[in-house]
């Protein structure tokens, strides 16, 4: 069963479309501090538990949250996990990430750390990757969270954070769709035992001057003829056959049930391929200028 992505899903939308994601059988939420949308998800969580009258319980729900790149400094992570958890309405969450493997300094109602005219990005340099984990490790004493993982990590600063780990990441949440399919990250992960979670599965955000997305690829389109299934559906379909964790997000209803109606067909493993092959393209959707090298978007 894929999860439910929540970023950019309004406050005012998000409440509703997680309470019926709990309803219809999606037992996974992603959401992060700096969405900005955990007060309602929390919402939406708790009226679907009661909706369920029995049914479904707290433990049943695995619920994601991320440290924001200002709060790497364990006293700072832990802050933002009880404020997470204090939003949700929780006691506990089962995953925490960090957010990206970037430390900004810690500036009040400036959460990008900018300079007024966007040009400068300051930095916290007095915070290693390493002593970041060892404060997610705290969280997890301290029974805030059950498990702990990354995001946007690639295979060196995963490296890092193996050499110092007394508990393991589970994941780590990377762009990862046809176009572009982390081959490479994928298989270092698996040969470390930790899983990928995929995120912007769907390919669907726009581009700088161009509106791309795996959803009109004639490939994909073809496959969706073949199999009688949504472009979506067959690239849901395509993550799970290669045992990728999925999280598509959404608001419409109608789309929250096409994209868990993925059980009932199986890809060959030449529709597979062809898919893996669309990942030449190369194209990463999500990369902002804070991240040292990248060209920058979103901020
Ligand atoms: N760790 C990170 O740094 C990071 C970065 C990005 C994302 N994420 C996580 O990953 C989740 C998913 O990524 P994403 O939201 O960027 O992209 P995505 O899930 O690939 O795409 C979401 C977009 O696709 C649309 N959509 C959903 N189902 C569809 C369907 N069946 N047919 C056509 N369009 C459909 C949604 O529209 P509607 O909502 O209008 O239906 C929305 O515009 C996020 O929500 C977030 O939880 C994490």
């Amino acid at each position: 069963m894929p999860g439910l992505g929540t970023w950019r899903s309004d406050p005012g939308q998000v409440q509703e479309i997680v309470k019926q994601a709990i309803l219809h059988g999606y037992r996974h939420i992603d959401g992060a501090w700096i969405y900005g949308n955990e007060a309602e998800i929390g919402n939406g969580i708790k009226e679907a538990i009661a909706e369920s009258k029995g049914h479904i319980k707290r433990e049943d729900i695995f619920i994601t949250t991320k440290i924001w790149n200002q709060y790497h400094k364990p006293d700072d992570a832990e802050w933002a996990v009880r404020d997470s958890l204090n939003k949700l309405k929780l006691d506990y969450v089962d995953l925490v990430l960090i957010h990206w493997p970037i430390a900004f300094k810690k500036i009040k109602e400036n959460r990008w750390s900018q300079s007024e005219d966007k040009k400068e990005r300051y930095y916290e340099e007095s915070i290693s990757l390493e002593q970041t984990w060892e404060g997610l490790e705290k969280l997890v004493e301290k029974k805030l969270t059950h498990s702990i993982g990354l995001s946007n990590f690639n295979s060196s600063e995963i490296e890092r954070i193996l050499k110092v780990a007394k508990i393991k990441p589970v994941t780590n949440q990377i762009e990862l769709h046809p176009y572009l399919n982390q081959k490479e990250l994928r298989d270092y992960c698996h040969q470390h035992q930790i899983t990928i979670t995929s995120y912007c599965p769907l390919s669907n955000l726009k581009r700088e001057g161009d509106s791309v997305t795996a959803l009109n690829d004639p490939v994909i389109e073809a496959l969706g003829k073949k199999y009688n299934k949504t472009s979506a559906q067959i690239i849901i379909r395509w993550h799970l056959q290669h045992g990728l964790i999925v999280i598509p997000k959404t608001v419409t209803p109608q789309r929250l049930i096409e994209n868990a109606d993925v059980f009932d067909f199986e890809l060959t493993t030449d529709d597979v391929n062809s898919i893996d092959k669309m990942g030449e393209k190369n194209l990463r959707f999500i990369n902002p200028a804070f991240k040292p090298g990248n060209k920058g978007m979103f901020d």
